[in-house]
């Protein structure tokens, strides 16, 4: 059975070379015939390639002309054995537009096709799914239209299909991957508008699957499971929906795994945790739900970026975290995830992203903030979200402890009570600080004045009193600063027109006296309220 039909023109030239080789006679005048000779075949490809270009004598295209050998023009590359054979056509990023040629299907000897980053429209040809020999396939970040061609089972040499950033759409259907299923549905192919497959289970070296940023629908296939060469998924931004099939838990060579941003339902399989190999964990912006088992990242040592933001996940944050001791990046955000938070994320020693705020986690004891000592061993820590949780009680002073690579800190939306830390100016780099809607009470301190990095400081809605230290003025990056719905008093200090990046001043709600100093309402493009 042949998996797909090769054109027949292209067997013609290759029994007329055969021929050559047996009879010699005929053989220069076989050549010479137009069609026949494989320079000609791909030089007329090429040419056929370009003419469907909208402006084909622009820019690098300018040089594919008959005044020098195709196998010299910009992005094509030809095989060394086969000197007349386009091997690779390197063409990403060369301000191409227009449509991919059919034609392309005719560059039998092409492993290489890479036309990523240019402004190309219509289908993708299902010609090309003839070039057997196809290695890559790069067609990300264009404008094709229509849905992924059937034809791909002819592919059985794929390594990578990017075909992310696109607007392809359709369904990736369940019951692709054996040939006869592959037969019938080109049979039916006007029947199934909308729908047509991806033979994905005949491009079984297939290691890097990306179809990431398009408009396909449907259920995610059960059939992927038979790509076990793959080490890179990526199926993120799609309008997939249904469960996660529990079979991909049996891809076991799998690194990247990126489902975010569909319409998936259901619970995340129980086999997706022992993917030994994963680095890469990703699944936000769903409505997945469930509890994560407690032992769920226990055999995930080489994992380094958890997210799972926005589903709607519950029960508690697994403490099985602490084994997948590489992890930097952990983004849990809007779920219903409750408890405390378990003090084993201070034994991630590379964490950089901690963001687990809108969920319901709490503090209400000391000891329930231990939490924010346990942290202080993550030298790499640059994000730190607590906010909207149910943290309450008061605020450690070893919070200024925390690591000096801390850029971004929320605990808004808390119920957290008492004044904040005399110390946190201790956190020098910090360039967003967020204390609003809580219930501080007392004064700021004014070790503030050391945040030189500050840009956004709120600490609207809280019960803090006293004066704006003066030397606030110092922070000269500030563009935004939020004191209204407090008790602050006396007189605002002049030192803020100093802040001569400002967009927005609150200053409402409070019991200040006297007037707004001339220094800050002359102060350009702010908004004081
Ligand atoms: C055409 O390609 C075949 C391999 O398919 C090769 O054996 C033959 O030498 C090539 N002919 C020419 C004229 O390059
Ligand atoms: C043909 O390509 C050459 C470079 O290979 C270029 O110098 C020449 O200007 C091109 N001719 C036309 C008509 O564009
Ligand atoms: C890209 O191509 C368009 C015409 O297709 C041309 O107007 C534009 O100048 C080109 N841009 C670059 C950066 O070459
Ligand atoms: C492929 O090459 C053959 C022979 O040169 C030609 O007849 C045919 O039109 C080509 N196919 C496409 C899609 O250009
Ligand atoms: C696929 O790869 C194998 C191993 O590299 C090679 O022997 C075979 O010829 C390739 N198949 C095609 C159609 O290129
Ligand atoms: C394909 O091209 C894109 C650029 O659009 C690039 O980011 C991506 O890494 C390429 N894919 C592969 C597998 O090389
Ligand atoms: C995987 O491949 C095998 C053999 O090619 C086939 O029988 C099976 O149906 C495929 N599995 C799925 C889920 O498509
Ligand atoms: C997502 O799924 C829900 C329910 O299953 C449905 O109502 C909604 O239209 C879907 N959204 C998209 C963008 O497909
Ligand atoms: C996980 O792997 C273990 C051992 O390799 C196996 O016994 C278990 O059934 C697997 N669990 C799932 C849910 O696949
Ligand atoms: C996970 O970490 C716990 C506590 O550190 C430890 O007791 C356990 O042996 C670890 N499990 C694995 C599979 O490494
Ligand atoms: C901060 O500002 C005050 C005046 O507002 C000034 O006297 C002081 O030297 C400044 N401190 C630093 C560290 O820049
Ligand atoms: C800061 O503001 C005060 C009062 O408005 C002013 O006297 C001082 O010169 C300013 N300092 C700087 C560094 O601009």
């Amino acid at each position: 059975m042949r998996r797909q039909s090769v054109p027949d023109n292209f067997l013609m030239a290759e029994a007329v070379t055969l021929l050559c080789f047996s009879l010699l006679f005929f053989c220069s005048h076989a050549l010479v015939s137009p069609g026949s000779s494989n320079s000609t075949i791909d030089e007329l490809a090429l040419l056929a390639f370009k003419s469907m270009l909208s402006s084909p004598s622009n820019g690098l295209l300018a040089s594919w002309n008959t005044s020098s050998h195709y196998c010299s023009w910009p992005g094509v590359v030809c095989s060394r054995r086969q000197p007349e054979r386009v091997v690779s056509l390197l063409m990403g990023s060369f301000n191409l537009s227009g449509r991919i040629s059919p034609s392309l299907g005719n560059l039998s000897f092409v492993k290489k096709l890479d036309l990523h980053g240019n402004r190309f429209v219509g289908q993708i040809p299902p010609e090309l799914g003839q070039l057997r020999r196809l290695q890559v396939l790069n067609l990300s970040t264009n404008t094709l239209h229509g849905s992924i061609p059937a034809a791909m089972g002819g592919w059985t040499n794929l390594t990578t299909l990017d075909l992310s950033n696109n607007l392809l759409q359709g369904e990736i259907p369940n019951e692709v991957g054996t040939l006869k299923n592959l037969v019938d549905l080109r049979l039916h192919k006007n029947d199934l508008s909308g729908k047509i497959p991806l033979s994905l289970t005949d491009s079984l070296s297939i290691e890097y699957l990306s179809l990431r940023d398009n408009r396909l629908s449907g259920e995610i296939p059960v059939a992927l499971v038979n790509l076990t060469s793959l080490r890179h998924l990526d199926l993120a931004n799609n309008l997939l929906s249904g469960a996660i099939p529990s079979a991909l838990g049996r891809l076991s060579s799998l690194s990247v795994f990126n489902l975010g941003y569909n319409n998936l339902t259901g619970l995340i399989p129980t086999s997706l945790w022992n993917i030994s190999s994963l680095t890469a964990f990703a699944v936000q912006q769903n409505m997945l739900s469930g509890a994560i088992p407690s032992f769920a990242f226990s055999a995930l040592p080489h994992l380094q970026t958890i997210a799972m933001d926005d589903n709607e996940f519950h029960g508690y944050i697994p403490t099985s975290l602490a084994n997948a001791s590489d992890v930097s990046f952990f983004q849990l955000s809007y779920n219903r995830f409750s408890g405390i938070v378990p003090l084993e994320v201070g034994r991630l020693r590379k964490l950089n992203w901690l963001q687990i705020s809108n969920n319901l986690l709490q503090a209400k004891e000391p000891e329930d903030w231990e939490l924010v000592s346990a942290l202080k061993n993550c030298s790499r820590l640059k994000l730190l979200d607590l906010g909207a949780n149910k943290f309450k009680g008061l605020l450690p002073d070893s919070l200024s402890n925390l690591s000096n690579s801390l850029t971004f800190l929320s605990i808004s939306v808390n119920e957290i009570s008492g004044s904040i830390p005399e110390d946190i100016g201790n956190l020098i780099n910090l360039q967003y600080l967020d204390l609003s809607n809580n219930y501080f009470t007392g004064t700021l301190p004014s070790s503030l004045s050391r945040l030189k990095s500050l840009q956004s400081f709120s600490v609207y809605s809280n019960k803090f009193n006293g004066l704006i230290p003066v030397t606030i003025g110092n922070l000269t990056k500030m563009n935004y600063l939020d004191f209204d719905s407090n008790t602050f008093s006396g007189r605002i200090p002049s030192t803020l027109g100093n802040m001569t990046n400002l967009l927005a001043l609150g200053l409402s709600d409070n019991n200040f006296a006297g007037r707004i100093p001339i220094e800050i309402s002359t102060s350009k493009h702010s908004l004081v309220s």
